[in-house]
């Protein structure tokens, strides 16, 4: 018999909300230039623009950061952080970072030179962007089934083995290393199995190349391997991110994800040579090796966190109230993409809104419907986001257009899924008459999604 579950915590500080009025938001959106990224938080009911720093700390985490060491060398937090790293990843090296895009800048200063080809499973914006920055190429092997949004794989994060297999034989001399990003967010959240971990693993050792993993979200990757994998029912969380990290060379961590904490990053190595070569720019770039961009109570909340992200109970829910957000969805209509993801749910803008021209960028239309019609905020994943050819200067047209709700980390409670779900419903009942989207008004160079400016395309 199944046990009931919920909510494996109670509130103990509350944060108010204010739920604004339709009119007011249309002035807010008005002043915003339509782009969610420019709209003050105050302004917004509930925020799925990310899980990145969003998430709520534990009474624990708060307890640590009151009894953090501020020491600059030697500090009693960082050694309690690695201690922890080390027992639960099983790496003897640990450098603190100020985020995770900082561990890819440190880890990469090292290992990427230009020309090279780094293969993996649709590495995270800033881990292309790392790469691409020193002249180097990122190597997208995502097996086939993830490009398919209905499709129905328990892995949809794994690597294509017969791909990454071509890629390092073609290239083998320009390959510094094996990225595998676990669980892979440009895919959709979407985990990667043991067994594939296992294989990579295998032709890493048989061309010689190190197997760094990018760590954000390893904890729900282990969480979906005990649930979907043959063989790991009876194993606990912890036994699974043992084995996993044990393939690995080297890590790269952005703690603002499955380290429960609202800023931090950390590399995780297991050589003592690859940890004395970062160390140089990590002391360059981030801080002392004792602190690196971080202060001591904020490693000692991060110990704490990575203990709590790693229990089953919390990932049970976790993982659930995701779910729950997409089959709630589901039920009122919405089409959402399949299977649901470890930490956002994504919608299909082009079968949410079938009428807005591409021209007109039907996913960020959606993302300023949600808003309009409830206060929610969230994030387009589309041709906005793709951005314009660097040579053409044309727009890109990915083959998806997404709006992705990615859900804080014990920040909202059953109800306020629900209502997001009745808000994304409300939205899809008068879809039919939503005919026209926008039009970019002012656009930067690059990244032109965070400070570009629209208007609506009259009709
Ligand atoms: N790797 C992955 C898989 C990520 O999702 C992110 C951030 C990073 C690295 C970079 O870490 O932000 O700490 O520097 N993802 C956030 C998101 C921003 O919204 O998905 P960071």
């Amino acid at each position: 018999m199944t046990q009931l579950s919920c909510e494996p915590f109670k509130i103990k500080a509350v944060e108010p909300l204010y739920l604004s009025t339709r009119e007011e938001r249309e002035v807010w959106l008005r002043e915003a230039r339509y782009n969610l990224f420019n709209i003050r938080s105050e302004h917004v009911f509930l925020d799925y623009l990310t899980d990145s720093g969003t998430g709520a700390m534990s009474d624990h985490q708060w307890a640590a950061i009151m009894t953090g060491d501020e020491s600059y060398a030697g500090s009693r937090s960082f050694y309690e952080l690695k201690e922890t790293i080390k027992e639960l990843m099983g790496f003897a090296h640990l450098l603190p970072t100020h985020q995770g895009r900082a561990a890819e800048n440190v880890l990469f200063s090292v290992l990427v030179k230009e020309g090279n080809k780094v293969p993996g499973n649709a590495h995270f914006d800033t881990t292309k962007g790392h790469i691409e920055f020193r002249k180097a190429e990122a190597v997208d092997c995502t097996i086939r089934e993830a490009s398919d949004p209905t499709l129905i794989h328990p892995f949809k994060g794994n690597v294509d083995l017969e791909r990454l297999e071509e890629v390092l034989e073609e290239s083998h001399d320009q390959i510094p290393f094996i990225l595998i990003t676990a669980t892979c967010n440009t895919a959709g959240g979407q985990p990667v199995s043991m067994e594939n971990i296992r294989s990579v693993k295998q032709l890493a050792n048989r061309f010689g190349k190190p197997l760094v993993m990018d760590a954000a979200r390893f904890a729900e990757n282990a969480w979906f391997i005990r649930q979907r994998e043959p063989g790991f029912e009876g194993h606990t969380i912890r036994e699974i991110v043992r084995e996993m990290f044990s393939y690995f060379d080297a890590a790269t961590m952005s703690a603002k994800k499955d380290g429960l904490v609202n800023i931090g990053g950390f590399i995780a190595m297991r050589e003592e040579e690859l940890f004395r070569a970062a160390s140089v720019y990590n002391i360059m770039f981030e801080g002392y090796l004792t602190y690196g961009g971080q202060a001591g109570r904020d490693m000692a909340a991060l110990a704490q966190g990575l203990r709590e992200s790693t229990e089953l109970s919390y990932l049970d829910w976790r993982i659930g109230q995701v779910a729950l957000l997409g089959s709630e969805m589901q039920r009122l209509g919405v089409p959402v993409l399949q299977p649901f993801g470890g930490h956002a749910i994504f919608v299909d803008a082009l079968k949410a809104l079938p009428h807005v021209p591409r021209e007109e960028f039907p996913a960020q239309t959606l993302a300023i419907e949600l808003y309009r019609e409830g206060g929610i905020r969230t994030v387009e994943i589309g041709a906005l986001m793709a951005d314009r050819d660097p040579v053409t200067r044309e727009n890109r047209y990915p083959k998806l257009e997404l709006v992705r709700f990615a859900v804080p980390r014990r920040v909202y409670t059953s109800d306020h899924i629900r209502y997001t779900a009745a808000v994304a419903g409300k939205v899809l009942e008068r879809a039919n008459l939503i005919q026209r989207g926008y039009r970019l008004t002012r656009e930067a160079p690059i990244l032109r999604h965070f400070t570009m400016e629209l208007e609506p395309v009259k009709a």
